[in-house]
């Protein structure tokens, strides 16, 4: 939930932490600050942007050739200065620095100790612990890497951190437990920080540090660590990876947002997720892994495990897999289910869901499920070194892209292609996909980017509609069997990014409760395909339209509805089919977008949220 870099090369760094952590924004935006070794350590701090700091740096003509960066997501203190990292402990002969991701759960018992010990807490986050610790273990060995491992050792909980202290002005200590943290090797100098984003400036030549690693950053050279288990840290090789990823990847280009640039990214993102199967004339279990026929054999049902928007397509997944394979499918939030007693059936698959493979809560879902005996899983995630696929026995990588606004949009439209894969490779081995079905299938997924680009021609109308959303306060989204699952997905985008509250209900829920709601100033916006269930949704629509309810209906080309007083249509390029939630996806992203950029929202960073939840 919080952005890390640091850097200690031959020139000044300051320019690179400020790029770094400029890109690593998305992931906290409440507060930023910087640390630097130059004679001693110094630091400037801010609440706000990242923007705010370069500023502050940039009057007080900050320089230096090593330091450590941070962008805060709070979790323990309010967003102020003081509690803004990097952290410092000491004051004496010298001090450390500390910047953190993460959650210490024992925070309270070391503050106690500490504070025993002399020490004299100035802030209220759990990361104090961390520097004042160091501090305390330097007395016991002046080695920095050494404290740090007799420190990290003592931690509980998901962290990344970065450490420097002034006797030891040379070098900068890292270390991750259950929060990503990578290290990147220049030409000039080495780096760390949460995300590859962050380094791409400097260098594509990146190691990602594994779980219980504490590394040593020189200008010239690194030595890695690994304190798992009990004994003492040992020395270990980490593998160095080639990037792929470009700088424009990861840079806005001529969109106005990361958001409406990941919208309009979203045919090219599914034909890359696909490409595998887009020049094939049948589906192998092996885009799951090598293991998947194996396991996909054994499976008896599936059980999703998900937050927020990934969870949502879990929800549109359960009636392809219902339907199409033939299983039983569970769709489970992932904060619930880790907190219940579910019956376990080992011969269930649990698929964990997320774009980033950070989320902590799916991570812990999965972990839960697999102490209750589930003896299968599979990751659907779009970053290949998260802790998500590092965990599963079955992979699928959504090939999305890096994905920047803090709403979810071209991962979304990637899982749910993946997940259409899912489905028919489980069909295809349970028999229930016949050759002729499974080329028919092939096509239509084929056809699925040019779909999305006639989708995305719906935006001029869209705007138009979104002028009215931007006065109301409150908003009703309904769709039916697989599409009231992207009606949640458009009442999450719209209340996400333009804080409009929004709900969505299947329609046929509406008479049970909700439609006490509907009134004139109750825009309802609903999904129509021309599927089995227009005709029910069209009886649904008469209810709120008897009502004084304003309608916008998305409807597909041939849907069996009319415009009239009250009720607005727009009207799809062609109807999908089983693909259809994929495409009635897009103009309720265009309408989120759209009304926040009349409302002038910050879009891609919307309040109080953050891109990664890496914190319960
Ligand atoms: O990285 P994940 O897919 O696990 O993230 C799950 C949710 O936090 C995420 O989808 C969130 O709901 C989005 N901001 C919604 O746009």
């Amino acid at each position: 939930m919080c952005g890390i870099v640091g850097a200690v090369a031959q020139n000044n760094i300051v320019p690179t932490l400020l790029e770094g952590l400029h890109r690593l924004e998305y992931r906290g935006y409440d507060s930023a600050g910087i640390a630097l070794l130059n004679g001693g350590l110094n630091r400037l701090r801010t609440t706000g942007r990242v923007a705010e700091l370069s500023k502050l740096v940039n009057e007080r003509q900050f320089q230096s050739k090593i330091g450590i960066a941070h962008t805060r997501w709070a979790t323990h203190g309010a967003p102020s200065e003081r509690n803004t990292h990097p952290h410092f402990s000491g004051g004496g002969v010298s001090k450390v620095a500390v910047v953190h991701n993460g959650i210490i759960e024992n925070h309270e018992a070391l503050h106690q100790r500490l504070q025993d010990a002399g020490f004299e807490f100035v802030s209220d986050t759990d990361t104090e612990v961390i520097a004042h610790l160091i501090m305390l273990n330097l007395e016991k060995a002046p080695d920095l890497l050494e404290a740090v491992c007799r420190s990290v050792a003592e931690l509980q909980g998901a962290y990344a951190i970065a450490v420097m202290e002034e006797t030891h002005p040379d070098r900068i200590i890292v270390s991750r437990n259950g929060a990503p943290l990578l290290l990147g090797l220049g030409e000039d100098g080495n780096y760390a920080a949460s995300d590859v984003s962050a380094l791409l400036q400097v260098t594509k030549r990146m190691i990602y540090l594994e779980e219980g690693d504490v590394a040593e950053l020189r200008r010239d050279g690194y030595r890695i660590v690994s304190c798992l288990g009990a004994g003492p840290c040992k020395e270990v090789e980490r593998a160095v990876h080639e990037s792929k990823l470009t700088n424009e990847a990861v840079e806005m280009g001529p969109y106005a947002h990361f958001m409406q640039k990941e919208i309009f990214e979203q045919p090219g993102a599914v034909a890359n997720t696909l490409e595998m199967v887009l020049n094939a004339h049948s589906i192998s279990p092996r885009l799951f892994g090598s293991e998947a026929e194996n396991i996909f054999k054994q499976t008896k049902s599936i059980l999703i495990l998900a937050c927020g928007t990934s969870y949502h397509a879990g929800l549109v997944a359960r009636y392809w897999i219902e339907s199409v394979a033939g299983l039983t499918c569970n769709v489970e939030i992932a904060s619930e289910y880790r907190y219940r007693d579910p019956v376990s059936q080992s011969n269930a698959l649990v698929v964990g869901i997320s774009q980033s493979g950070e989320t902590a809560d799916t991570l812990a879902a999965l972990s839960y499920a697999k102490s209750l005996g589930h003896r299968h899983s599979l990751a659907i995630c779009n970053v290949a070194e998260s802790a998500l696929v590092r965990q599963a026995d079955l992979r699928f990588l959504t090939r999305a892209g890096p994905e920047i606004g803090v709403a979810s949009t071209k991962a979304f439209t990637t899982q749910l292609a993946a997940l259409m894969l899912l489905t028919m490779t489980l069909s295809k081995l349970r028999g229930k996909l016949s050759d002729e079905r499974e080329l028919e299938m092939i096509a239509a997924l084929r056809h699925l980017p040019v779909a999305l680009q006639h989708a995305l021609q719906v935006e001029t109308q869209v705007k138009a509609w979104a002028e009215r959303f931007s006065q109301k306060r409150h908003a009703l989204f309904l769709g039916r069997g697989m599409h009231y699952p992207i009606a949640m997905e458009g009442a999450l985008k719209l209340k996400e990014i333009s804080y409009i509250h929004a709900e969505a209900y299947p329609a046929g829920e509406l008479k049970h409760g909700p439609l006490a709601l509907v009134d004139k100033d109750m825009p309802v916006v609903a999904i129509a395909p021309n599927d089995a269930l227009l005709e029910k949704l069209k009886s649904n629509l008469q209810e709120v339209h008897a009502r004084g309810g304003e309608l916008y209906v998305f409807a597909d080309a041939d849907s069996r509805i009319q415009e009239s007083e009250g009720l607005h249509i727009i009207r799809m390029a062609e109807h999908a089919g089983l693909l259809s939630p994929i495409l009635h996806t897009v103009p309720l992203q265009l309408l989120a977008y759209h009304v926040a950029l009349q409302k002038g929202t910050d879009i891609d960073k919307p309040r109080n949220l953050a891109k990664s939840v890496t914190v319960e």
